[in-house]
């Protein structure tokens, strides 16, 4: 009896953090660096948003796409912040988080055997779901001497006849790394030219450091007019999320934002027949987000620049590793030279994880996202800042045992 659930992993970094709970429950001191959770709680705004939505019965069913009050925010939030104009907030599909967002849209989107060009490392999930949709996932290998680039050249190497959609996110996930506009405009001209969906995972748009964040959609708006830009229009599909830039992982929110009509009523189909609409107290409580002055922002930025700024500093004095200085996101992803096995008496990254996770710290081994990223390691700093003061020195304890 076989499914195609039997294809999808059960994910190391939930198999770490069970480790590092039952080492928490020794009374062992953890470092949470397996994970990306911000460390924030959501504003004070947000909370207001939830007890008024609760208070005032807003626990109803509500339309499966969304609730009209967020799409229209979210329509506003497109156009000011993001550049992406639209015809209506009825192009916008309100999801449980980025991650059921990328469920739905490859489930809508693929036929069995498709192919869909990724990053390689590329954050597991992403690629799982291809794999549940029964699409099939060609990595693009990203390297570091090249600063994780997603470069157009080689995605175009990867083009075949069942070439469907090329995946992008950037800010990346697990590298950090994040795409400039010239590199972004060359993957929108290579995707145009050769008729191919772009899928952008934008859910770390707001977390970048001294890079620029740009979504695709509102280049192709940008660079593009009449039919072309019907087809670009047609052709991208974006997704957005509220875990990342409000601190509201718990709350799962994210959306999908498509103007390619045969997906739209595939996506109404799917959201009716699963979630049945994402829940009603949560979707208030993303129109506050969304209201969230710009400040608010910086200020976690500011406290995520502090802590990459830490653990950069730590990991770089520790003989045997690459970390990369990431431009975006809450990791920093190391390449491991493979003398530091021999040195640590380990045969590879994942058993280097989970001596790590014996010591009651936290990450992610490389080939937890992806094929051709075996010796390399994953840190996030996304939990608060005293835990990466206190983890960084206890990393490098660790790696001056031998
Ligand atoms: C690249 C990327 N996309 C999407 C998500 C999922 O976010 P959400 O919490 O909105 O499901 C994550 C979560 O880590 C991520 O790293």
């Amino acid at each position: 009896m076989s499914n195609k659930l039997d294809r999808v992993s059960f994910g190391k970094i939930v198999q770490i953090r069970e480790r590092l709970l039952k080492t928490q429950a020794t009374g062992k001191k953890v470092y949470r660096f397996e994970s990306g959770d911000p460390s924030f709680s959501v504003s004070e705004q947000v909370i207001q948003g939830i007890r008024t939505a609760a208070e005032t019965g807003k626990t109803h069913y509500i339309p499966n796409d969304g609730i009209p009050e967020l799409k229209n925010e979210l329509r506003k939030k497109l156009e000011t912040k993001n550049g992406i104009k639209l015809p209506s907030a009825d192009y916008i599909y309100v999801t449980n988080g980025a991650m059921h967002a990328l469920y739905v849209m490859w489930q809508c989107l693929l036929e069995a055997g498709d192919e869909v060009i990724v990053p390689d490392p590329m954050w597991t999930e992403a690629v799982e779901n291809i794999r549940l949709a029964e699409g099939t996932p060609v990595p693009v290998i990203l390297n570091h001497e090249k600063g994780y680039t997603y470069d157009a050249t080689e995605i175009e190497k990867k083009i075949t006849a069942k070439t469907k959609a090329i995946f992008v996110n950037s800010p990346h996930n697990p590298t950090g790394s994040v795409l400039d506009r010239e590199n972004l405009v060359k993957i929108l001209k290579l995707a145009h030219l050769k008729g191919l969906y772009l899928v952008t995972d934008e859910a770390y748009e707001d977390v970048v450091y001294d890079a620029k964040h740009y979504s695709l959609a509102a280049l192709a708006q940008e660079l593009y007019q009449g039919k072309d830009l019907e087809e670009l229009n047609r052709k991208i599909i974006s997704i957005f999320s509220f875990s990342k830039s409000y601190a509201m992982s718990g709350l799962r929110v994210g959306y999908i934002v498509t103007q390619d009509d045969l997906i739209r009523e595939r996506i109404s189909k799917l959201l009716r027949c699963t979630i049945n609409g994402v829940n009603s107290v949560a979707q208030w409580a993303a129109i506050e987000a969304v209201k969230t002055p710009a400040a608010h922002l910086e200020s976690m930025k500011k406290e995520y620049r502090t802590r990459r700024d830490l653990m950069l500093e730590g990991l770089k004095g520790i003989p045997g590793l690459h970390p990369y200085a990431p431009e975006g996101a809450f990791y920093i992803w190391c390449k491991i030279d493979p003398t530091l096995y021999k040195r640590m008496g380990v045969k590879n990254a994942d058993e280097l994880s989970s001596r790590l996770a014996e010591q009651g710290i936290g990450s992610a081994p490389g080939d937890s996202f992806g094929v051709h990223c075996e010796d390399a390691i994953r840190f996030a700093y996304s939990c608060a800042t005293p835990m990466v003061q206190e983890g960084i020195k206890a990393l490098g304890q660790f790696f001056a045992q031998k």
